[in-house]
């Protein structure tokens, strides 16, 4: 069994971040998203990785973060795709990488609570199963799907299933859903799907995509299995889904202070103060993360807050916000529900005329009081 994480794409929901960065590499609890679906790898034993990055200064920074995998005890190969064809377009490009095996997909934007083993033991154990002689249906599954109940199925690829847990078709974003089981990004695959991937046309919006490749799976007498998820799953792709992520993930955080805290400060609860961070008559309120080499001073920091390494915070009040390394904020208060890139500078200014005073980027949004 191999793997295959899906880190190209355009993020363009996750703008300006996406401009500059990765985000696949935007840090949940301080750890980039893309080092948890690897490690979600290793622990299922799948040893070899192909990761699909593009061609642009994103994909280099996932190359340089990532390396070769031994850090996760994984080999990872990088696959280049020229341009974000879809995710059926990353199973054809990696044909030479996946040979004939099998392989389990992942999009490296998505966070999942539940790990990869018991979906990939249940896909394995049903292709090497013996079937009894009065089994209907016989043949060893060719794709193995997750799912999970959803309130709103019209937002996401729907299945159907018969009667013995098979799907049966699969539809985007249906006006009358036949079921409230929504395509989750983990999927199982044999060697058919490079068939299915070669067959299908571009959708209405040029890409190729997975569902028509499963569909014609299905169409062409294979059969597709199914699983579903046992608790949360998130794609990371926009901001608030992302904030929310990051405050699930913190709430799992055991309390551990490396960092320096003096007497006039506070870490209250399930709090992680990284070695060199350094708090000064400041507040942290759990659950949240300090990055190594932050400073805070006269500074609140409340819950569901991550802050990344080497930033400054003086005079601040910040909480449920994910702050990544070497931003400053200078005497700001009450900022909730953001997300700061890096190098990113948030201060008051004494300056007259008193006035709000922006240098953003492209796509950047400033919601102010
Ligand atoms: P999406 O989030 O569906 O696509 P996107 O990254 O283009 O985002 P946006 O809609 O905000 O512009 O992609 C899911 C994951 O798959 C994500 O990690 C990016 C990756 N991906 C590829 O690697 N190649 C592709 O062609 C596409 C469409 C996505």
């Amino acid at each position: 069994m191999k793997g295959l994480i899906l880190a190209g794409g355009t993020g363009s929901r996750l703008r300006p971040i996406t401009h500059t960065s990765a985000k696949q590499l935007v840090p949940i609890a301080n750890k980039p998203i893309l080092f948890y679906g690897i490690e979600h790898m290793a622990a299922a034993g799948i040893k070899r990785i192909g990761i699909v990055v593009g061609v642009d200064a994103a994909a280099e920074e996932i190359v340089q973060t990532v390396g070769d995998g031994s850090q996760f005890g994984v080999e990872v190969t990088y696959i280049r795709q020229d341009a974000p064809l879809g995710l059926a377009h990353c199973v054809l490009i990696a044909r030479d990488f996946l040979g004939d095996d099998d392989f389990v997909m992942y999009l490296g934007d998505n966070m999942l609570q539940q790990d990869l083993r018991t979906f990939v033991e249940s896909f394995e154990a049903q292709r090497n199963r013996q079937p009894s002689l009065h089994e209907d249906d016989v043949r060893p599954p060719a794709a193995q799907i997750l799912l999970a109940h959803v309130d709103d199925p019209r937002q996401f690829g729907v299945a159907a299933l018969d009667p013995g847990g098979d799907v049966v078709q699969l539809v985007e974003k249906p006006k009358d859903p036949p079921s409230d089981l929504a395509l989750v990004g983990v999927y199982l695959f044999d060697r058919h799907i490079h068939d299915a991937v070669r067959a299908i046309q571009p959708s209405w919006r040029g890409e190729l995509e997975i569902t028509d490749a499963i569909q014609w799976l299905l169409d062409h007498g294979h059969r597709v299995v199914h699983e579903v998820l046992q608790g949360w799953w998130i794609d990371t792709g926009k901001k608030d889904p992302l904030l929310h992520c990051n405050r699930l993930v913190v709430d799992t955080l055991e309390r551990r202070v490396d960092g320096v805290v003096d007497e006039r400060s506070r870490v209250d609860g399930r709090v992680v103060v990284e070695a060199g961070a350094r708090l000064e008559n400041s507040v942290v309120r759990g659950p949240a993360i300090i990055g190594a080499g932050t400073r805070l001073v006269d500074t609140y920091v409340g819950p569901y807050t991550s802050i990344g390494s080497n930033c400054e915070l003086v005079d601040a009040e910040i909480e449920h916000s994910v702050v990544l390394s070497d931003s400053r904020i200078v005497g700001v208060h009450r900022i909730h529900d953001s997300l700061l890139g890096r190098e990113v500078e948030v201060v008051k200014s004494d300056v007259r005329p008193r006035a709000i005073r922006l240098m953003l980027g492209d796509h950047s949004r400033a919601e102010l009081e």
